[in-house]
């Protein structure tokens, strides 16, 4: 890219409602701490958004002009929204959509986040909660994946129409937007270069239902197009309802994965189980010139202002965000903060503590965060 280091980030930090707006807290002083301990400077603008918003400004889910700082910003980092009114429903913008939207699907969209790019790895120490049970049940030397959805269109194309009797919502596969985003999977098992756990091959995975979907079977045309320019790569095809059985049976057998939209959207939360659930899973939502980080779970309701949210998932993300500016801006600083998160997350999950309650611990969403940011401190500072 030929980019050179900038001596200050523009980071755009969207909290959203509920457990969105905690995580995000932790990732703020993760930052700051982060720019202390590396002499890297940020400035960060906290633009509020999401259903709690609506709800208090009564037109819009964020602020006006918020749409511009995330379009200048150099990366954007997002809690998660949707928050529900005071008679228990969700709260909906005029026109229907979640109240948080624009800062979820419409930066997608608006700024061509293309590929949403969801790590899966199961880290050493990691107890899967089954049925109120905590064990290993998910080996780590089995899992390391990666799942990339294409982010734009799909099923959330936003198009559609009801009336009294019928309501539909159009899918919507492009060329374009396809090959873009396989071509982003063929890339990334290549520059990952390790393969599948089970073989060693460099392997993309294509999830369609191209024996009944005419939008898959196109997907899958371009798929196998695409495929052509890396010969070196194992070209394989699941059906989106096997793969949800083989990817928590045989993890083992995937490198990379690619899919539509709403396939995506509902198999990393499911793939998230062998990382140890929501609290762990990173969303990546990257296009050519942008790019917004988040954890991929929800404003969990339940779970807010009781201290109770795994924060792990978000820091990571902040980690990730590091990551891609690194590489973006050719600054080794960036990505030395982000193999700090990683290993100072995976250090305290092998060690057992502390962790939330969602991996079996009893440390509050607070305490987990800070044993984070103590370890990342050592870290950058040894
Ligand atoms: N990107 C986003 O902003 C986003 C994504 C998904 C859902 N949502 C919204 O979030 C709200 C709640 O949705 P939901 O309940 O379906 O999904 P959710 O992800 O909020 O919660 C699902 C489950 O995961 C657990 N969980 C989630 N985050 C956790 C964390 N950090 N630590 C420990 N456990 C965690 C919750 O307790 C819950 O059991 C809805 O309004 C929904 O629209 C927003």
């Amino acid at each position: 890219m030929g980019r050179s280091p900038k001596s200050t980030y523009d980071l755009v930090l969207l909290p959203g409602d509920g457990v969105g707006a905690e995580v995000m807290a932790e990732a703020r002083v993760l930052v700051e701490l982060v720019a202390a301990d590396t002499g890297l400077a940020f400035s960060l603008d906290e633009i509020p958004c999401g259903g709690k918003f609506f709800l208090e400004h009564g037109s819009r889910d964020w602020p006006e002009g918020a749409e511009a700082k995330c379009s200048a910003a150099d990366a954007i980092l997002l809690g998660a929204v949707g928050w529900a009114g005071p008679d228990g429903s969700p709260v909906n913008l005029p026109d229907g959509k979640m109240a948080g939207w624009n800062a979820v699907v419409g930066n997608r969209v608006r700024l061509d986040l293309y590929a949403n790019i969801r790590p899966v790895r199961c880290l050493p120490g990691t107890k899967h909660g089954l049925s109120g049970a905590f064990r290993e049940v998910w080996s780590p030397d089995k899992v390391d994946m990666v799942i990339i959805r294409e982010n734009t269109e799909g099923l959330y194309s936003g198009i559609g129409e009801r009336s009294q009797d019928r309501a539909t919502d159009l899918r919507v596969i492009t060329r374009k937007a396809s090959e873009r985003v396989i071509r982003k999977a063929f890339e990334l098992s290549r520059k990952r270069g390790k393969g599948a756990p089970a073989d060693g091959k460099l392997r993309v995975t294509c999830i369609v239902k191209h024996n009944v979907l005419t939008g898959c079977r196109f997907f899958l045309d371009v798929f196998r197009e695409v495929a052509k320019d890396f010969p070196e790569i194992d070209p394989d095809v699941a059906i989106v309802d096997s793969f949800a059985m083989f990817v928590l049976t045989q993890p083992e057998r995937y490198d990379v994965c690619v899919t539509t939209n709403m396939f995506g959207d509902i198999l990393t939360d499911l793939a998230s189980v062998l990382q140890g659930g929501m609290g762990m899973a990173v969303g990546c939502n990257v296009g050519d010139d942008h790019a917004m980080f988040e954890p991929i779970h929800g404003s969990a309701p339940p779970l807010a202002g009781k201290d109770k949210a795994n924060p792990m998932a978000m820091l990571l993300a902040t980690g990730q965000a590091f990551g891609w500016l690194g590489d973006r801006f050719a600054d080794a600083r960036l990505v030395r903060a982000q193999t700090a998160i990683d290993a100072a997350v995976a250090s305290i999950i092998e060690r057992g503590q502390p962790l939330t309650g969602d991996l079996g611990g009893t440390a509050g969403s607070r305490a987990v965060a800070q044993a984070v940011r103590d370890d990342v401190h050592t870290r950058l500072t040894c």
